[in-house]
């Protein structure tokens, strides 16, 4: 099972920001690795926690760089960061619930993995552009 690697075309040029994704890619990989050696248990819970609580973290670390740089589009981007947590919630109580396989695997792969993604060269850049041109 292929897990997505960090690269540069997903850096924005804020150095909190892009430590920050880099950490939240460990931890989505980290979850991945974990379903396809189907770990489970404590361990597997460990890692789900730390997937939800990691993100928690990093999407309130910038919200409140928005707030500091007065970003314009922080409505529409909490939204999505709300949305996104409901989904991670979710599928990892799903994952608890139902064990691991492949129909929830394929679901997270898309709805934790590439929408992230996707976000991070949108939405994240468009972030990142904007601080730079406030400082
Ligand atoms: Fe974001």
């Amino acid at each position: 099972m292929t897990t997505f690697q960090w690269n540069d075309s997903l850096l924005t040029g804020n150095a909190l920001i892009d430590s920050e994704h880099k950490e939240l890619v460990k931890a989505i990989n980290a979850f991945f690795d974990a379903c396809a050696r189907k770990i489970d248990g404590d361990e597997f819970q460990k890692i789900l926690n730390f997937l939800n609580s990691y993100t928690i973290k990093h999407f309130s670390d910038e919200e409140q760089l928005q707030v500091k740089y007065k970003y314009p589009d922080y409505e529409k981007h909490k939204k999505f960061h709300e949305t996104y947590k409901e989904t991670v919630r979710k599928l990892m109580h799903e994952f608890i619930m139902k064990g691991i396989n492949d129909e929830l695997i394929t679901r997270a792969r898309h709805d934790i993995g590439e929408v992230i993604v996707t976000h991070i060269k949108t939405e994240d850049r468009r972030l990142a552009t904007h601080i730079k041109s406030m400082e």
